[in-house]
């Protein structure tokens, strides 16, 4: 008999499991009964989870069926070379940025980008200087960056050697890429995409054009976050663009960023997602679109409810849903599981974001709207109350912050961890990242102001989950010792 009780991770996942939630969130494999051909990946999990033997090739220096599979999926991709990555997007933003940037060379970043990217610059030791996203207001959601913003900074930073955007979002919103690709052309920059979230964007013609159709150099895409793969399962690009002396340098760093036993389940997981958008993508993105115009027009009835979309960003991936709703996202994080079995991605102030793919049941679908309508009406007064509320909970603007040191110098400096009431004006030691969406707040060697101290008030007010590297107390933070700035 097995003892559950000594396997409390496996117990945690069966619970969650015969919760039978409708699950709104990565991966995108959901609902896996009715996708047909995932039932060969089922049966075969523990026969295919093998090693570089006889007939198996192998991931880093592929010749076999990784080669021919990896041919297969760059013809889809659209892409020069695409490459399978075994630890997520993550490793392949690594290994576009080692392999295409020197150390200490300078970059123009998306602030609101991932934190991969900026433990690549720290690692490199990049000098980043900020691209400021667009705000959507009623939202307060940084968005695409535009070209007069790149124009810009890359103005007052004409050595930079590189662009790294994030596009889309972790809401879907996507900046126009082809301008900026363009410019960047024309002044020998690099434009690297992390587009993690939008590994579906080439099966569709529905969808936005993806960021190397668009002029990219390299782009990184998540398989797992909206395909049928199994996490960790994301691809690298590389467009024509890029020399074969920077493809064999990106290849390089992607082995280094890789486990040398990379899974072999995860690989044929990302093989099929491929051959199965081939196959049906096209069909499954039409009649999925379809389901959410009714779904949005259905949730547009309930007061209260805003719908982000293309009313507030021109390029937009409907297939995210992002609502924002009276009461604050936490709490409606907890009723929807709670009362109606509904797991969505991740909330975020008064923001709700589903994770919508083809592999949604049309009813699971329809429970979305039904179930806000149930709350909306249960606590009628006090959802009329809040609706006069602003409907997000903070509004801190993206800046551009004070950086003072690197995390590599900030590493090897004293530090003391103080009050956050009385940190302003320190120079911060640790990371503070509201998790998801991952975008840090504070970095290492950043200045610490009022504006952000208000801003982290607010998330621990909304309950957000706060990722410190440092202090495990709520209320403190660490700072470096000698503040060279006093
Ligand atoms: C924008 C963005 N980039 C990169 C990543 C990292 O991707 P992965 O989880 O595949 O390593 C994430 C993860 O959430 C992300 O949101």
């Amino acid at each position: 008999m097995i003892r559950y009780d000594r396997l409390p991770l496996i117990q945690g996942l069966l619970d969650y499991a015969k919760e039978k939630n409708a699950r709104f969130h990565m991966p995108g494999h959901r609902n896996e009964e009715t996708i047909e051909e995932l039932s060969i990946l089922k049966e075969n999990l523990y026969s295919f989870d093998v090693t570089e033997v006889e007939g198996t090739d192998n991931l880093h220096y592929p010749e076999e069926i990784i080669a021919r599979s990896q041919a297969l999926l760059t013809r889809t991709m659209g892409s020069k070379e695409s490459l399978y990555c075994v630890n997520g997007s993550t490793a392949s933003n690594y290994a576009m940025i080692f392999g295409l940037l020197k150390r200490e060379e300078t970059v123009l970043v998306q602030r609101n980008c991932h934190q991969s990217i900026y433990h690549a610059i720290s690692l490199l030791d990049l000098k980043p200087a900020y691209l400021l996203p667009e705000m959507v207001e009623e939202f307060n959601l940084p968005s695409f960056i535009t070209l007069n913003e790149l124009m810009r900074v890359h103005q007052a930073n004409p050595k930079a050697q590189a662009v790294i955007l994030t596009s889309p979002t972790y809401h879907g919103m996507v900046t126009d890429i082809a301008p900026l690709s363009e410019y960047c052309d024309r002044h020998g920059l690099y434009l690297l995409v992390d587009e993690a979230h939008g590994a579906h964007f080439p099966f569709s013609p529905l969808l936005p054009d993806s960021s190397l159709k668009s002029g990219a150099h390299a782009s990184s895409v998540s398989f797992h976050k909206t395909l049928p793969s199994l996490t960790q399962g994301s691809v690298l690009n590389l467009s024509e663009k890029l020399t074969e002396e920077e493809r064999y340098r990106i290849r390089h760093y992607h082995r280094v960023f890789q486990s040398s036993s990379p899974s072999y389940p995860l690989l044929a997981s990302m093989e099929m997602a491929r051959y199965y958008m081939e196959e049906k993508g096209d069909a499954s993105y039409q009649s999925l679109l379809k389901e959410i115009t009714a779904l949005k027009s259905n949730l547009m009835k309930i007061p209260g409810i805003r719908i982000l979309g293309k009313k507030e960003v021109p390029l937009f991936d409907e297939t995210r849903l992002v609502i924002n709703a009276p009461f604050p996202g936490a709490e409606m994080d907890r009723i929807l599981r709670e009362e109606h079995q509904i797991q969505c991605e991740m909330t975020e102030g008064k923001n709700l974001i589903f994770i919508l793919t083809p592999f949604d049941k049309k009813e699971d679908l329809a429970r979305i709207a039904h179930a806000l309508k149930a709350i909306s009406r249960k606590n009628e007064k006090r959802w009329s109350e809040a609706m006069e509320e602003h409907p997000s909970h903070h509004s801190m603007r993206m800046q551009v912050p004070i950086r003072r040191f690197s995390e590599n110098e900030v590493l090897h400096l004293s530090m003391e961890e103080v009050l956050l009431k009385e940190a302003s004006g320190r120079i911060c030691a640790e990371k503070v990242v509201p998790y998801p969406p991952g975008i840090p707040l504070l970095l290492p060697g950043e200045v610490i102001t009022e504006e952000i101290l208000d801003a982290l008030d607010a998330y621990y007010a909304e309950n957000a989950n706060i990722l410190k590297s440092g202090s495990r107390e709520k209320d403190r933070i660490f700072v470096l010792k000698e503040n060279p700035a006093l």
